[in-house]
């Protein structure tokens, strides 16, 4: 008889409803007797605490023989210097790592345009549930690090970070995730604005260069052992606009994710544990000889809420010309960056 399998999977922001399902997803669908290692990642240590916990009290229930443990990494996308220490622990404590989910994002949100709002959803109940302009973002805000800060925390932070562990993912024939979203349109990046300083609509252009990053990168991985998948989860309930809304506009928001699944959209997920079909999908279930790398795998699901793959072809106009970018500026932190060695549990 063959020793059970051990995996580690690290999942940034891990905290957020789409984080902890896809811990939870991920759990339930590798072998029972799999150990699996869990590191979750947050700015802050009660964060990370909260966020063990729920997944301790879920795999409670599951009743699995494996071994479940945890660990954690205090990272900040938007520090260069955070995103080093998260390198050096992990290559400090493991030898392989076999599912890097990039999860964590950050938008520069100012509030909430009502009047607009409500105009695009009476206009246009899907379209304005799935590609709002309603939702007002801050313009030129840089990080401490002096770069875009979207674009930092959702592409270059996060992108640096896998560079540093390919060596680990090679290990083990791992598989990196790159969750992007529906919103990623082209129109939202422009090439004079890599860094995302002039758009008001930084997020969607920063998951449209996750599009692109991911065209650009996936083959050259293969070639390393490492499969890397694109996907987007639809539209689920989060807490990244929880202070703008009241009970009354919560609900109204619930109300009209109903409506716009009803009408037939098959992005409205509104559950976590259906937005993490696809990046648990990719990660465990696509056939070995079959899949296709130069997608993007959603998770969908019909009026009744049953949940499957759809799959959406991605416009590849200027992967390289965004990877070269990102390849340069990796180049010039590696530089800045080559004398500092801390340690960043002693940081917080
Ligand atoms: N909600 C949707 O309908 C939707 C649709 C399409 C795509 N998505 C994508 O799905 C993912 C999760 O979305 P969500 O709405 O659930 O997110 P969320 O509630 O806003 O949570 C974001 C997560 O990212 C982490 N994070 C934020 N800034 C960070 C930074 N500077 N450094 C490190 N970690 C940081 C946070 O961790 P800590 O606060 O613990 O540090 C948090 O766990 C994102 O990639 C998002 O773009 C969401």
């Amino acid at each position: 008889m063959s020793a059970p399998q051990w995996k580690v999977a690290l999942v940034t922001g891990t905290n957020c409803n789409l984080g902890m399902n896809i811990v939870y997803r991920l759990i339930e669908a590798e072998e029972d007797d799999t150990r699996i290692t869990i590191i979750v990642t947050s700015r802050t240590l009660p964060r990370v605490r909260e966020v063990i916990d729920n997944i301790k009290a879920y795999v409670d229930k599951l009743d699995r023989s494996g071994i479940v443990d945890y660990d954690y990494l205090l990272v900040d996308f938007t520090d260069m210097v955070s995103i080093l220490n998260a390198y050096y622990e992990m290559n400090k404590k493991y030898q392989k790592l076999d599912y890097f989910f990039a999860c964590s994002a950050q938008g520069v949100y100012d509030g909430i345009d009502w009047i607009g709002a409500v105009k695009e959803i009476c206009a246009n109940p899907i379209k304005g549930a799935t590609d709002p302009h309603y939702k007002i973002q801050r313009v030129g805000v840089k990080s401490q690090d002096g770069m875009g800060l979207v674009f930092q925390c959702n592409v270059f932070g996060p992108y640096y970070l896998t560079q540093k562990l390919l060596p680990l993912l090679e290990n083990a024939k791992g598989r990196i995730i790159w969750i992007s979203s529906i919103m990623s349109d082209p129109k939202y990046l422009s090439f004079d604005d890599l860094q995302l300083l002039k758009t008001d609509s930084s997020y969607e252009g920063s998951k449209r260069e996750i599009d692109l990053l991911h065209i650009a990168t996936y083959d050259k991985l293969r070639e390393r052992g490492i499969k890397q998948y694109l996907i987007h989860p639809g539209i689920f309930t989060s807490m990244s606009f929880f202070q703008y809304l009241n009970v009354f506009t919560y609900y109204g928001m619930l109300f009209m994710f109903y409506l716009v699944r009803w009408l037939g959209s098959p992005w409205m997920n509104i559950s976590g544990y259906t937005a993490a079909n696809a990046p648990v999908y990719v990660a465990k279930l696509v056939s070995q000889t079959f899949e296709k790398q130069d997608v993007k795998y959603g998770s969908a699901c019909t009026r009744d809420g049953h949940e499957y793959i759809k799959i959406q072809e991605v416009d590849k106009t200027g992967a390289e010309d965004l990877l070269k970018y990102l390849d340069d500026l990796k180049a010039d932190w590696d530089d800045k960056l080559k004398d500092q060695i801390t340690n960043s549990r002693q940081r917080n």
